[in-house]
C-alpha cells in the first residue's frame, strides 16, 4: 500500500525539518510526502521519498510559477501529484493540462499521482461515472502511474465517501486503468481502516491528517497492518 501526504502551502523549510525528524514509518508500507516547493530541498534531505504537488509538460521555458520534470530531478524529487481538485477549481486545470503534465513526467522518470474526482453537484446528479471515465479517459497505464480518487466534497470538509462509494468508484476507474488507486478526501487515523479494507483501494492520498506526525503515522500504521493480514 502507498500513503502519500499532501501539504499543500503548509510547512515551510524549518517546519519541514521538525516533521522528519520525529517521522519513523513502519515498515511494510510505502509513504510518501508531498511538501510545497520551497520545503522540497529540506524534505529530500531527510532521505525519506518526496514528491512535488505539481510538474509541468515543458523542460524549462517562460513559464511563470510552474516548475519542470528536470529541476525536481535535480532536486531528488521522486514524482509529483497532477490534477489536484485544487488545482482543477482555482488554477485552471484541465483534463488536457492534466494529461499532457502526467505524461511528460512519465516519460522524464518521475511517478506520477494523477488525482480525479466528483463534484458534489455531479454526484447528486447521477454523473460521477461519467465524470470519472472522462478525467480517465486522458490516462495511460504506466507502471510509474497511480490515480487518487478523491470526491471534492470529501476534501478537506470532515466528509468522508462511505466505504462503499469508495469502492464502487474504485472499482470503475481500475476497469479503465490497470493501475494502483488511492482513495483521498478526509481520510483520517479513525476511518483509515475502514476505508483501506475495501478491496480496490490501494492506499490514501492524506491532506489534513498528514500535517501531523503522529496522525500521518497512525494511517501508515494502519495501511501496514492490513498489508500483513
Ligand atoms: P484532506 O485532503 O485529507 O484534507 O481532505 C485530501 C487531499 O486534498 O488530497
Amino acid at each position: 500500500m502507498l500513503i502519500a501526504g499532501n501539504w499543500k502551502m503548509y510547512k515551510g523549510p524549518g517546519a519541514t525539518r521538525e516533521f522528519f525528524r520525529a517521522f519513523d514509518p513502519p515498515d511494510g508500507v510505502e509513504s510518501v510526502l508531498c511538501p510545497p516547493f520551497g520545503s522540497l530541498g529540506a524534505a529530500v534531505a531527510s532521505g525519506h521519498t518526496i514528491f512535488a504537488q505539481n510538474v509541468h509538460w515543458a523542460d524549462e521555458g517562460a513559464f511563470t510559477g510552474e516548475v519542470s520534470t528536470l529541476i525536481l530531478l535535480e532536486l531528488g524529487v521522486k514524482g509529483a501529484i497532477v490534477g489536484h481538485s485544487e488545482r482543477r477549481q482555482y488554477f485552471g486545470e484541465t483534463d488536457e493540462t492534466v494529461r499532457m503534465r502526467t505524461a511528460h513526467a512519465l516519460e522524464a522518470g518521475l511517478r506520477v499521482i494523477a488525482c480525479v474526482g466528483e463534484l458534489e453537484e455531479e454526484r447528486e446528479r447521477g454523473e460521477t461515472e461519467a465524470v470519472l471515465t472522462r478525467q480517465v479517459s486522458v490516462l495511460r497505464t504506466h507502471e510509474s502511474l497511480v490515480v487518487a480518487y478523491e470526491p471534492v466534497w470529501a476534501i478537506g470538509t470532515g466528509r468522508t465517501a462511505t466505504p462503499e462509494i469508495a469502492q464502487e468508484a474504485h472499482a470503475l476507474i481500475k476497469s479503465l486503468l490497470d493501475v494502483p488507486v488511492l482513495y483521498g478526501g478526509s481520510v483520517k487515523p479513525e476511518n483509515a481502516e475502514q476505508l483501506l479494507a475495501q478491496p480496490d483501494v490501494d492506499g490514501a492520498l492524506v491532506g489534513g491528517a498528514s500535517l501531523d506526525v503522529e496522525s500521518f503515522t497512525a494511517v501508515c500504521e494502519t495501511a501496514a497492518r492490513l498489508s500483513r493480514s
